[in-house]
């Protein structure tokens, strides 16, 4: 199953582009599905057709599905909410405080995106495309399997454990209630979850593929989540500029406009060099309807396969060379200052801004220590050397 998804700033067009590539797919013989996991739905929009949470149909092979965040949210999250209000409550945090409290931001996209497990299971798609929430941001939530996976093999088991054996005497003097057994189980299951949808999106069938217009502002964010993409070891395979004014025939304003897009499509080309940049024409009207948006992703993509796998190395490597072992995480447009590196263990924490992702170093690496590290041609390359002692 070859997934892609698609991201950028509120309004760029993530949703029409997520769709004609879904439709062009769909056209190619491909059993496509597209799915927005952004509460502002708008696919049905682009399709000027109903659409449901479960697959809907609305062309030959062509599927739409709005997945019902909220619903996956109460489903995966409600045992754990309604331990941590219980706690809040003895804290003596007003209920409706606390309800707010016990909410990640972005959590409900992520749990939305729980759905591309079943969906890699059923084996009834070739193509799922993801239509996302604005930024990138949401993606990084997929990490907390890897950043919590030291704390659920070894401590959450213990701990299980105590609160078990523990639990008829605490919770009667100090009344605070003690998680039961199905808390514990559900954030093991939420846990393991998360994990799978993150090794099937950062797995070589997967990519991401950043939408936007050419303005100085929509671009600046648009370098960031690439930056912050690669980090967390997810593939970016192309950018879309949408929206771009065509020269031909222009009148003054538009003449205008032409000659500021195209200097920030320059420094588009430039920051994104070596992805490929599709552009996509500002056109007369909304392109609403299977048609109109397959003929817009066929100008997109211009006879290039839309869904043609990833080639190159993959966001996470390592080499070994006679210097040492070398361990290279794609990490773009930053320089070395930009970065901060820390060992922890058996863990190397690389630190961009404020994205943070804990790598853990397969066995073979846990034992050496870093050398030397740099950042060089978009690649954050670290060098181990066997410990002396
Ligand atoms: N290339 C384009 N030309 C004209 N209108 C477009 C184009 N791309 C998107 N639109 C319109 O812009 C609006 C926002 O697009 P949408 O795909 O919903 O953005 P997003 O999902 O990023 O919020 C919609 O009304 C859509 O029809
Ligand atoms: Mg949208």
């Amino acid at each position: 199953m070859r997934v892609v998804l698609f991201t950028g700033k509120g309004g760029v067009g993530k949703s029409t582009v997520a769709a004609g590539t879904a439709a062009l797919c769909a056209g190619a013989g491909h059993r496509t599905l597209v799915l927005s996991t952004d509460a502002a739905h708008s696919l049905a929009d682009a399709f000027g057709a109903p659409v449901g949470p479960e697959p809907t149909e609305v062309a030959p092979g062509l599927f739409v599905q709005q997945v019902d965040a909220q619903l996956r949210f109460q489903q995966s999250w409600a045992e754990i909410q309604r331990y941590l209000l219980a706690v809040l409550d003895v804290a003596g945090v007003d209920p409706v405080a606390a309800e707010e409290l016990t909410v990640i931001p972005g959590a409900e996209e992520v749990l939305a995106l729980l759905e591309l497990r079943q969906h890699a299971r059923s084996e009834r798609w070739d193509v799922v495309i993801v239509d996302c929430a604005p930024t990138a941001e949401t993606l990084r939530l997929l990490a907390l399997p890897e950043a919590l996976g030291w704390y659920m093999q070894r401590v959450f088991p213990v701990e299980r454990r105590i609160v078990k054996a523990l639990k008829p005497v605490l919770s009667r003097a100090a009344g605070v209630p003690m998680p039961e057994d199905d808390v514990f189980a559900a954030v093991e299951r939420l846990h393991r979850e998360l994990d799978e949808v993150r090794a099937l999106l950062s797995g070589p069938g997967s990519s991401i593929r950043l939408v936007l217009t050419p303005e100085n502002v929509v671009l600046a964010e648009a370098r960031r989540s690439y930056t912050t993409l690669s980090l967390f070891g997810y593939r970016v395979d192309g950018v879309v500029a949408n929206r771009v004014f065509p020269a031909e025939g222009a009148d003054d304003w538009r003449a205008g406009w032409v000659l500021a897009q195209d200097e920030v499509l320059a420094q588009v080309a430039q920051s994104f060099a070596g992805l490929p940049v599709w552009t996509s024409l500002y056109r007369p009207a909304e392109p609403v309807g299977v048609d109109a948006l397959r003929r817009l992703a066929e100008d997109v993509y211009d006879g290039s396969d839309p869904v043609a796998l990833p080639t190159g190395p993959g966001p996470f490597r390592i080499t070994r060379s006679g210097s040492g072992t070398v361990l290279r995480l794609a990490l773009p447009l930053v320089s070395r200052a930009d970065v901060d590196l820390a060992r922890n263990g058996d863990e190397l924490v690389v630190t961009v801004g404020s994205y943070r992702r804990l790598l853990t170093l397969p066995a073979g690496l846990a034992r050496h220590r870093v050398a030397a590290a740099r950042v060089e041609d978009g690649e954050l390359r670290v060098r181990f050397e066997e410990s002396a002692s």
